[in-house]
């Protein structure tokens, strides 16, 4: 079966969308109609009118489309496609942990459960935690959860003190600093971009952080240059079809990882077999209890509204 022309068909006939994350494998990225970080794919499934919305990426970034779009279909083609961030921070702990501050106001990165959604005042990204940090008034104090390696990029820029939960990134700490100096000392003349689930000793050797959009459009500006990537390897191949003229290498990580880059194998469950038969049966889809879904979404409208 040509498994491209069938998904193509089914996405007519359904009048679905497939929106993509740049970790997911080079086919489906090809076949999304629009590839993106976590803002640019909520935004895309907050103005969507398709039917259906197939989410090819992580069980969190489905669930915020559903959060948005009640009445439509989602589905994501691997249920287990999960995330080692959002799974570092449990509801009931959490909960707790707002109990005890409660004058904080609580800022929570995109990737957690719609429960700890529903716990937050206001939702960021990568591309927008620096703004929506920034908007809180400053004698307001605040909490960021779950990445800790985020939150104390953010402490960085901002100067403001926050409380931090202790999550983070399995992808993202894998990187090597022994290998990564290896590497710089092979290609002296590759500048290093991060993305700043990483850790900090890794972000200090950057000459750009920012979100999976945010190295891609730092490419782009300076494609004469050539770069070392921190951050999950699907993105080299939106960047390399993007600059195809640009030398780029992926960050190395430590030896037991999968592969010699970072990989998330979370991303990397969803294959176009999976993504065929979720349109195909419209299965598995994702369902959010009304009650948390109403308190959820707010903090994320919040957010949108201070991204337009
Ligand atoms: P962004 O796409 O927002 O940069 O986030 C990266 C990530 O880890 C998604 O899970
Ligand atoms: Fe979660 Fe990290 Fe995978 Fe992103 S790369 S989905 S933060 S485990």
């Amino acid at each position: 079966m040509d498994l491209v022309k069938e998904i193509k068909r089914l996405k007519k006939e359904k009048n679905a969308v497939i929106l993509a994350h740049y970790y997911q494998v080079p086919e489906i990225q090809d076949i999304a109609d629009y590839v993106g970080d976590s803002l640019g794919l909520s935004q895309k499934a907050a103005e969507t009118d398709a039917d259906v919305i197939v989410f090819a990426g992580v069980h969190f970034m489905a669930e915020t489309a559903k959060i948005l779009n009640p009445s439509k279909t989602v589905v994501l083609p691997d249920l287990n496609a999960g995330c080692s961030l959002a799974d570092s921070c449990p509801p009931d702990s959490f909960e707790k942990f707002t109990k005890q501050h409660p004058d904080h106001i609580v800022i929570t990165y995109v990737n957690c459960s719609a429960e700890i959604k529903a716990l937050s005042d206001i939702v960021c990204t990568s591309s927008n935690a620096l703004k929506i940090v920034e908007s809180v008034p400053k004698d307001t104090p605040i909490i960021f959860a779950p990445d800790k390696n985020l939150g104390k990029y953010v402490i960085k820029e901002t100067g403001r003190d926050m409380l931090l939960w202790d999550g983070s990134c399995i992808v993202h700490e894998a990187f090597s600093m022994d290998k990564l100096i290896e590497l710089h000392k092979k290609y002296p003349d590759y500048k290093i971009i991060a993305h700043p689930e990483s850790e900090e000793h890794i972000l200090d050797t950057a000459t750009y952080v920012g979100s999976t959009s945010g190295m891609i459009n730092y490419v782009k500006e300076h494609q004469e240059q050539k770069f070392i990537v921190a951050t999950e390897a699907g993105i080299l191949h939106k960047m390399q079809q993007e600059m195809p003229n640009t030398e780029l290498v992926p960050a190395p990580a430590v030896e037991d990882n999968t592969c010699a880059c970072s990989e998330c194998h979370f991303m990397k469950m969803n294959t176009m077999q999976k993504l065929y038969d979720c349109l195909l049966n419209e299965s598995p889809q994702i369902e959010v209890p009304e009650p948390i879904r109403k308190k959820a979404l707010l903090p994320i409208e919040r957010m949108l509204e201070l991204s337009k």
